[in-house]
């Protein structure tokens, strides 16, 4: 059979990864596709990571998502532009598409699967999320019998890294930064990873394929990591948390909450337990339970075992009929459903309060009350020594579950009592049982 000829578009860590694992394993990938993939010709501008040497190299995208010889064009460079007009010319011109871009998928995936299906044509995106874990084959052909519940994970492997690295080695917010650009891990604009962007681009796609909704990335709520101080990993810690960057889809039966936020879990769960880079992502199904997919989420060959997966799978389904394929989103397209995303402050869960407060008498009483009349339970506190030379104590409480709005009205109400020199600091807590 004639070989299938791939144009990428992209050589950096990624694109040299994908060419890499293509040329190593070439002869086990053609026996697994059926046909020998041939990298036709490539588009790079930055840096190349890559031996080139056989391949063609332009610095235009065009010249190669408009190559007539070019049966699947392979996306790499990230971004939301030229990459969304390479990829809708790419479709246009009947070829089919491999991408690793989260962002683009989040905000223009919707556009993008309608112009692939009125062209006949796939755009696979299983790198996008969690690097080389295959969560998305997992959520949209392996769990496909499952009414899911709902999807928590650890998906951005920078912040991971980061939130490890404070919490082992004490080290400073910046520099593990530093190391994780130069690993690779961290996006062009690390800003993405830290704010917890890059995260929400990621849970925007594995809502929409878990629970058959549009992708709807503009009603995720975000915070990010840079408010996690070591004082809170340290006090997390005593009372038996890890704090994850977690990414939280849920159905309820008011509607889907979405967001992305440093998050308290009991360190007993497997969950609490993945350290550094690596990535985790666990579903719960009603027929099947909790089930934890785990690997690494960032990084040159790991993400590109996802997109030479991603080849593969479309090598394979070349001649099938497009209605017979997996659709984009799991669901069928015409059974999208519009269920309304909550806004964080009808989300119920619960609480991690750290409030600096004056060690005398009746302070924890007036605290206690306020919360007592938002109906706020208190499952945990600790009181710790001041620190050197300041006139205020830290107390730390975990809530019980309760809605975002009561909490929101509570700490406004413990924030301006005369005792309370500092705003209170919030950080949700989920027990994942
Ligand atoms: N910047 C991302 C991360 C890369 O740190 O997880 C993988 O999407």
């Amino acid at each position: 059979m004639k070989p299938v000829k791939i144009g990428l578009l992209g050589l950096g860590t990624v694109g040299g990864g994908t060419v890499n694992v293509l040329r190593r394993n070439a002869t086990e990938i053609s026996r697994r596709a059926g046909r020998e993939i041939q990298i036709h010709r490539a588009a790079a501008r930055g840096k190349v990571t890559c031996d080139t040497a056989g391949i063609p190299l332009t610095e235009d995208g065009f010249e190669v998502v408009n190559d007539p010889e070019i049966d699947i064009v392979v996306e790499l460079i990230g971004g939301e532009e030229p990459a969304k007009q390479l990829i809708l010319t790419a479709l246009n011109n009947g070829k089919h598409v491999v991408t690793a871009n989260k962002a683009l998928i989040a905000k223009h995936g919707n556009e993008i699967f309608a112009r692939a299906s009125e062209k006949g044509r796939m755009v696979a995106f299983e790198a996008a999320v969690a690097g080389g874990i295959p969560i998305i084959k997992a959520l949209r052909e392996g769990l496909t019998g499952n009414k899911i519940e709902w999807v928590a994970g650890i998906i951005n492997g920078t912040c991971n890294f980061i939130l490890t690295e404070m919490r082992d080695k004490s080290r400073d917010f910046a520099d593990v930064l530093k190391e994780a650009q130069a690993k690779g891990y961290a996006e062009a604009d690390p800003t993405f990873d830290v704010e917890g962007i890059d995260a929400a681009h990621k849970l925007t796609i594995l809502a929409s394929i878990a629970f058959g909704i549009p992708l709807q990335f503009d009603k995720v709520y975000v915070e990010g990591i840079t408010g996690v101080t070591r004082l809170d990993v340290t006090y997390a810690e005593a009372l038996g948390y890890r704090i994850k960057l977690l990414g939280l889809a849920r159905r309820t039966e008011q509607g889907v909450e979405l967001r992305v936020h440093p998050t308290l879990i009991p360190e007993r769960r497997l969950i609490a337990n993945v350290d550094g880079v690596m990535n985790a992502v666990l579903v719960k199904g009603d027929a099947v339970g909790p089930t934890l997919y785990y690997g690494a989420g960032a990084g040159a060959e790991p993400t590109a075992s996802a997109v030479v997966a991603d080849i593969v799978d479309v090598v394979r389904t070349l001649t099938s009929d497009p209605e017979n394929r997996v659709p984009h989103l799991a669901f069928q397209p015409e059974s999208i459903s519009d269920i309304p995303i909550l806004p964080i402050e009808a989300v119920k869960t619960a609480y991690y309060l750290r409030l600096s407060a004056e060690d005398r008498p009746g302070v924890l009483a007036d605290v206690t009350g306020i919360l007592a009349r938002h109906h706020i339970s208190i499952e945990a506190i600790l009181q710790k020594e001041p620190h050197l030379g300041e006139s205020h104590v830290p107390i730390i409480m975990l809530t019980q579950k309760t809605q975002e709005r009561e909490l929101k009205a509570a700490i406004a109400q413990i924030g301006a009592l005369s005792s309370i020199n500092k705003p209170v600091k919030l950080i949700r807590l989920e027990t994942l049982g």
